[in-house]
């Protein structure tokens, strides 16, 4: 299959998979031909304005596996962007041709687990105030993360993994201000893991499009207590982020496998 070339000229071939690196998250850094793409000359992209989002679409082969297309920066709803651009990317990797996604984010854990640690998420509580899922006729399958693909990366990582590959339910919020200590036992009685402020309406899109999806949190603190959340800062977020990355990218290729 060829490129859908009005939207990306340089594309030389339709990536099998897309992904979005959530702040801080390095992964995957040894792609071959590799592609960078300033969103700027994306056409329907934003520029992005978070600190560890650089703002590029970076497409290559993994050595010996597929051609991916990595979005390196994302558009939050917390920056003032409307919902169509929290879900710009997933258009375009739609758009293109593109029918797998991995999104990956930083998260805050809400339960006994430690900075650092991966969760795969395996169901999502929108508490964003918007749906991702475009209109009135949009699908919402029972699953918004694949099933089959989650349950055979959980295997992989069972077998494989140098680490702990945590589950959970991630539960969107609108941000940009961390959880009160009110809030946090509120999150976790309804049965929340992880809370971030993104990923639920790329998720709900691209699930909607028929894409098939799954998603990893990075675990950049633990929100369990006033004195960690009155303390988290997006600094620390993005270094955490960044000394997860290695099992990150373990985890990503796996997936990719
Ligand atoms: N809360 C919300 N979003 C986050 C957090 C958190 O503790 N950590 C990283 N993103």
């Amino acid at each position: 299959m060829t490129a859908n070339t009005s939207l990306l000229p340089s594309l030389p071939v339709v990536p099998e998979v897309g992904i979005v690196l959530g702040s801080g998250i390095v992964v995957l850094e040894d792609l071959e031909d590799r592609l960078d793409i300033p969103y700027s000359e994306i056409p329907g992209l934003p520029e992005t304005t978070v600190a560890g989002h650089a703002g590029v679409l970076t497409v290559g082969r993994v050595p010996g596996g597929p051609v991916i297309a990595i979005a390196r920066g994302r558009f939050h709803l917390y920056e003032g962007h409307p919902l169509e651009s929290a879900t710009a990317i997933m258009r375009l990797f739609e758009q293109i041709g593109i029918r797998r996604i991995i999104l990956t984010n930083a998260a805050g854990g809400l339960r006994d687990w430690v900075a650092g640690d991966l969760m795969l998420i395996d169901d999502h509580l929108n508490l964003m105030g918007v749906q991702g899922a475009e209109a009135e006729q949009a699908l919402t399958p029972a699953e918004i993360y694949d099933p089959a693909w989650r349950e055979r990366l959980a295997a992989w990582a069972r077998d494989n993994a140098s680490f702990t590959l945590r589950r959970g339910t991630y539960v969107g919020l609108l941000g940009p201000s961390y959880e009160t200590p009110a809030e946090i036992t509120w999150l976790q009685r309804i049965g929340a893991d992880a809370v971030g402020m993104s990923t639920v309406p790329e998720a709900a899109y691209a699930a909607s499009k028929g894409l098939s999806v799954i998603a990893i949190s990075c675990i950049t603190n633990i929100a369990t207590t006033a004195e960690t959340q009155a303390t988290t800062s997006h600094m620390e977020v993005v270094d955490v982020a960044a000394k997860a990355s290695r099992a990150m990218d373990q985890l990503l290729r796996a997936a990719l496998a």
